[in-house]
């Protein structure tokens, strides 16, 4: 009987201590007490049951059983009081106030010259130009003698050249590539070439030393000035709009003939403003047949293909688009000026 009464204290106080517990590593250090295998409370009345007295042996068995089993469910219900309870401190302590206002982080934008390539690039894609590249160090060869720009030419003092301590030179136009195109390439070519070119020009609202064109070039059997001016007045008008009229000048340029200016009425309908210095038309690049000495220069037949080429400036697309009075802006990259696009 003695026994029996000890079982009962020992309930009490085990059930006592549990709810005082409000930690996990206490409520860990409970379980261990009462139920280690080696020495735990519940372990060593287990062992005790067999050297009971045989006429209270099954009740004291019966007794520790059904105490074992009330700590151990007492054990889990206060685990999960805890648990639940650290969760919900988690919760408060984590708390997220979503009707708090969103912080603006300041967003990055195309740079309207990059904007301005890509556009010109997507316009002639759709007529199904594809894209080629050349170097910007170039040589004599493929920037002028090639295109009909022998030394003594005096078209060479047309464009002011960097040369380079080895005789290279910074390209002086994207019509380079052309060259390079047609020495790797056999017609039919339809392609653009759009880069970055170097000529040595005082800075001004106009001028800049480095600047972006884009050349183009379609040779192939049978191609006309028909097929120069249809392309480029359906480039120009997707550029600037379906109501602006392209007009063609006579020009000149060595590597053509004949050989084009290419304009674009202005905004003011033709009427004459200050950004057409009162023309009514804005100069956007040149253009002309490919002459016969470049088809010669690359090893093409110029009497079984005949091409048209052309070449526009990329920053003047860009400010003629978006009324940018001074070339300078595109290069200084102010946030106050570039955050306007
Ligand atoms: N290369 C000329 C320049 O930089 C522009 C040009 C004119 C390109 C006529 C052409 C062309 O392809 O046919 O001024």
């Amino acid at each position: 009987m003695t026994a029996l009464v000890s079982l009962e204290e020992l309930e009490t106080q085990a059930l006592d201590s549990l709810a005082a517990i409000d930690q996990a590593t206490a409520l860990e250090a409970w379980y261990h007490h009462h139920f280690s295998r080696e020495r735990g409370e519940l372990t060593l009345l287990m062992r005790r049951i067999p050297q009971v007295e045989p006429s209270e042996r099954k009740a004291f068995g019966q007794a520790v059983n059904r105490l074992k089993v009330r700590l151990e469910e007492a054990h889990a219900a206060r685990q999960a009081d805890l648990r639940s309870a650290a969760l919900s401190a988690q919760l408060e302590a984590e708390r997220l106030d979503v009707t708090l206002p969103g912080r603006v982080l300041p967003r990055g934008r195309r740079h309207p010259l990059s904007a301005t390539l890509e556009r010109i690039v997507d316009v002639f894609h759709g007529l199904g130009f594809d894209l080629a590249e050349g170097p910007e160090v170039e040589d004599d060869w493929h920037n002028f003698t090639a295109l009909n720009t022998p030394a003594d030419h005096p078209a060479r003092d047309m464009q002011d050249t960097f040369y380079l301590a080895d005789g290279h030179l910074l390209r002086t136009h994207t019509s380079s590539v052309q060259i390079r195109l047609m020495e790797s390439t056999r017609p039919p070519i339809r392609a653009l070439m759009p880069g970055r070119v170097y000529r040595r020009d005082a800075v001004t609202s106009r001028h800049y030393p480095i600047f972006h064109q884009v050349e183009g070039l379609v040779v192939e059997p049978g191609i006309t000035m028909g097929h120069l001016k249809g392309t480029l007045t359906v480039a120009m008008q997707a550029l600037f709009g379906r109501d602006r009229a392209v007009r063609f000048r006579p020009s000149y340029f060595p590597f053509t003939e004949p050989s084009a200016e290419y304009d674009v009425q202005c905004i003011c309908g033709g009427e004459g403003c200050r950004i057409c210095s009162y023309t009514g038309w804005l100069e956007v690049g040149g253009c002309g047949m490919v002459d016969p000495s470049v088809f010669e220069a690359v090893g093409l037949d110029p009497s079984e293909v005949q091409g048209f080429a052309f070449g526009l400036g990329a920053e003047r697309i860009a400010m003629l688009v978006h009324g940018i009075p001074d070339i300078r802006l595109l290069w200084e990259n102010h946030e106050r000026f570039l955050e306007q696009f």
